[in-house]
């Protein structure tokens, strides 16, 4: 499905309830796209999420201004000597139209001097926002932000924690273009091939729908490493690939799924064994998810579920509930249970923890807890993501400072034995509903029969 644009009414509606939110003006700029290794030679443009909620096009270089009473769009006067190469640009009545406000030309822009503004994420960004309100502004000191700033950064949390009716469209969107890349990269899976083959075949599948990809791929049989940056190696019978790909909508709207596929279409009876203890600890917390619900008790439901999972197959021994309050499931699963999603992939981690942890919780420093990057009471029309996995990682296992007082408990000779599970994990997009949840990604297949017959029909098409 090619994507769809959201109609202005949504812009307006949610520069609308921004409005009731502000005392003084306050300013979005779009940002610029950064070089790659010269001036002329530069990454794809991607405009700054806050001002991408509010205007929903990709205009480099443009500023919003937003008052208690009105919002204007200043945008740069099409360039005749840039159309040349890039072509033609929208003109100020498209944009308008297409943003539901009016549009003036950037030389217009006058800023009085109590107007409030996030920090830009990008160097250009900051220093062009520095000019404007005639301060210093650090790009990505979102987290530090204080007194009028952190009462701007406050408004956009509360209008972007829940999601409107546009944006959950986007984001379904932004699933179905996953979940076409998900299905592409399983089916392209062979030994002898490199990761790189299905990364570029994943890329492939939701770019010829006019996606892009949310964050940089990841797409391992090193599953341990857990944002694993290189896809160079050769892929092995008996090998696990992680695969973490996301697809990204023209407005910015974010997917974000994981699944772990075995390269020879077959699980092995370990890798099964541990796949099914990943698949219940997802199940375990995708079941927790509903409005008040605390997500860091959702994040233990999941490492419960994990660390039982685990003394059923001998790998830990003890009791479970106490083996999980020891820390056992860090050993593991040491990151968190999943994120807030949105234009962000994690969304809206420019403002630090800011979004993700509720005034007065701040994030825990036992080590199964510690990257938790979500700590509310879910509320309706959230996105977030269920991502528990396990990985077999030396760093952790191999120090007596991580194991500690788990050693007795580690049956590193049962352990020893799954050493063909390097990483798995299980990742899921999910919307918080009325009085639970809906799975965003449910389409892209994730129990071990559903997969393994997937990858026997795309052998089956290719012989
Ligand atoms: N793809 C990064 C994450 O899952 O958080
Ligand atoms: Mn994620
Ligand atoms: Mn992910």
């Amino acid at each position: 499905m090619w994507p769809t644009t959201s109609p202005p009414s949504a812009f307006i509606e949610r520069r609308r309830r921004l409005q009731a939110k502000l005392k003084g003006p306050a300013l979005f700029v779009s940002g610029f796209s950064r070089p790659r290794n010269f001036a002329g030679n530069r990454y794809p443009f991607r405009a700054e999420s806050h001002f991408l909620y509010l205007v929903g096009r990709t205009i480099e270089g443009a500023v919003l201004l937003v008052t208690p009473d009105q919002a204007l769009l200043y945008a740069p006067e099409p360039d005749p000597e840039e159309e040349l190469w890039t072509g033609a640009m929208p003109s100020f009545d498209e944009l308008s139209e297409a943003a539901g406000l009016s549009v003036r030309p950037l030389e217009e822009l006058e800023v009085a001097p109590d107007t409030v503004s996030l920090p830009a994420q990008d160097w250009d960004g900051a220093l062009f926002q520095s000019e404007l309100l005639g301060r210093d502004i650090d790009p990505g000191s979102g987290p530090e932000v204080e007194g009028a700033t952190a009462a701007l950064a406050d408004a956009m949390i509360e209008l972007r924690l829940q999601q409107d009716e546009a944006a959950i469209l986007q984001l379904r969107q932004a699933a179905w273009a996953t979940a076409a890349a998900h299905r592409a990269g399983l089916s392209v899976t062979r030994p002898g091939l490199r990761e790189a083959a299905v990364r570029a075949a994943m890329e492939s599948a939701f770019g010829e729908w006019g996606y892009a990809a949310s964050y940089n791929p990841i797409v391992t049989t090193r599953g341990e490493v857990l944002h694993a940056e290189r896809s160079d190696l050769v892929m092995r019978n008996g090998d696990l690939l992680l695969v973490d790909v996301g697809a990204e909508t023209p407005e910015g709207w974010a997917g974000d799924v994981t699944r772990t596929w075995p390269v020879s279409g077959v699980y092995s009876p370990t890798q099964r064994a541990v796949y099914e203890v990943v698949l219940s600890a997802q199940a375990a917390a995708l079941a927790c998810v509903r409005p008040a619900v605390r997500y860091l008790d959702v994040h233990r439901a999941a490492g419960r579920a994990m660390v039982s999972g685990l003394v059923d197959l001998g790998i830990l021994r003890g009791d479970p509930g106490e083996l999980f309050e020891l820390g056992a499931a860090a050993l593991f699963f040491p990151h968190g249970v999943g994120h807030l999603l949105g234009l962000d992939v994690h969304d809206m981690e420019d403002l630090g923890d800011r979004a993700g942890y509720a005034i007065g919780r701040e994030r825990a420093t036992r080590p199964s807890d510690r990257y938790l990057r979500l700590d509310r009471d879910l509320l309706p029309r959230m996105a977030l993501t269920i991502e528990p996995g396990f990985y077999q990682i030396r760093r952790l296992l191999d120090r007596p400072e991580e194991v500690g007082a788990l050693e007795p408990f580690l049956c590193r000779d049962v352990l020893e034995k799954f050493a063909d599970v390097r990483g798995i994990r299980i990742e899921d997009d999910v919307l918080v509903t009325e009085h639970g949840s809906e799975v965003l990604s449910a389409d892209i297949p994730k129990r071990v029969d559903d997969i393994e017959a997937l990858a026997r029909e795309a052998r089956q098409v290719a012989n």
